[in-house]
């Protein structure tokens, strides 16, 4: 495994695994790795035969009042993961090789952005969809792996890459959860013991949610309700629950068919995120 700094680097290096006939998949992430990259980083290493995972805390992504600075920086930690789990290259760039100047062209997803964690988050997915088009464009993947935790940005770039004919296909992988249910995320970190307790409220919830279905409950609104009352119990401020297209991320009213049911839980002063994703025709399959 090397660790490569620079563009110029990264390019040379996959040029030559290209040259020796091997795929590229990619896997980005801002680092704080755990299994839920983990399972990204195995997904990539089944299809591909050579596996980038980037390390970039990207600042355009954070607003003026979220966690950019203490967002935790483990590179050391990090790179002995990917080393253990069998990564070729940990691309892992500084702020000024990524944002040498200020950025004046910007990647604007409409709409898929607007509701949701865009709403409480605006720019967010501004600065994810640039920086994802500057990593694709200095990494030239095959394949790039997100998670499906993040619901949100999955569908993000995916639209963006099929918008832009982005030369790569995007693979979205399953939730990674604790053993309790608590989905991994490089936040969870953040909570206190007693936090980590609470913070299962949002796979309370949406459990909930699924048992209610499978009883034949489809109103919107009396799921979300049930939903919301759970989160309370737990001390959590609901930032949003919705249940939506998972396509077009428009909010339903009614469950037909597919469904997306996502919430933003703010556990103190920790945010963190859940989905489920529902298919009518498939409920057997549990959480
Ligand atoms: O999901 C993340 O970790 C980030 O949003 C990403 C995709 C690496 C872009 O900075």
């Amino acid at each position: 495994m090397v660790t490569l700094h620079t563009i110029e680097q990264i390019r040379q290096a996959v040029q030559n695994a290209r040259r020796q006939g091997r795929t590229i998949g990619f896997v980005p992430t801002m680092g704080a790795l755990h299994e839920g990259h983990g399972s990204l980083i195995k997904a990539a290493q089944r299809q591909c035969g050579c596996v980038v995972v980037s390390i970039f805390v990207n600042p355009t992504q954070f607003g003026p009042a979220e966690d950019f600075s203490r967002y935790p920086r483990t590179l050391e930690t990090d790179a002995a993961y990917c080393q253990k789990l069998g990564v070729d290259i940990i691309f892992a760039p500084c702020a000024e090789e990524m944002y040498p100047h200020e950025q004046l062209a910007w990647v604007q997803i409409e709409k898929l952005t607007a509701g949701l964690c865009g709403a409480a988050r605006p720019g967010h997915f501004r600065g994810v969809a640039t920086v994802c088009a500057k990593l694709f464009n200095c990494v030239q993947p095959d394949i790039a792996y997100f998670g499906q935790k993040d619901a949100q940005q999955a569908a993000v770039i995916c639209r963006m890459v099929h918008d832009l004919n982005m030369p790569l296909k995007i693979c979205v992988c399953p939730i990674i959860r604790e053993p309790d249910g608590l989905a991994m995320s490089s936040r969870n970190r953040y909570l206190s013991a007693d936090e980590r307790r609470r913070a299962l409220c949002l796979y309370h919830a949406l459990q909930t949610c699924r048992e209610q279905i499978v009883a034949g409950q489809r109103q919107v609104n009396r799921l979300t309700e049930a939903m919301h009352q759970i989160v309370e119990r737990n001390q959590g401020r609901v930032d949003y629950i919705s249940i939506i297209d998972p396509q077009t991320l428009e909010p339903l009213i009614h469950i037909e068919r597919k469904a997306l049911v996502a919430l933003a839980v703010y556990i103190g002063q920790t945010r963190l995120i859940d989905n489920l994703l529902l298919d009518l025709n498939d409920l057997e399959n549990p959480i």
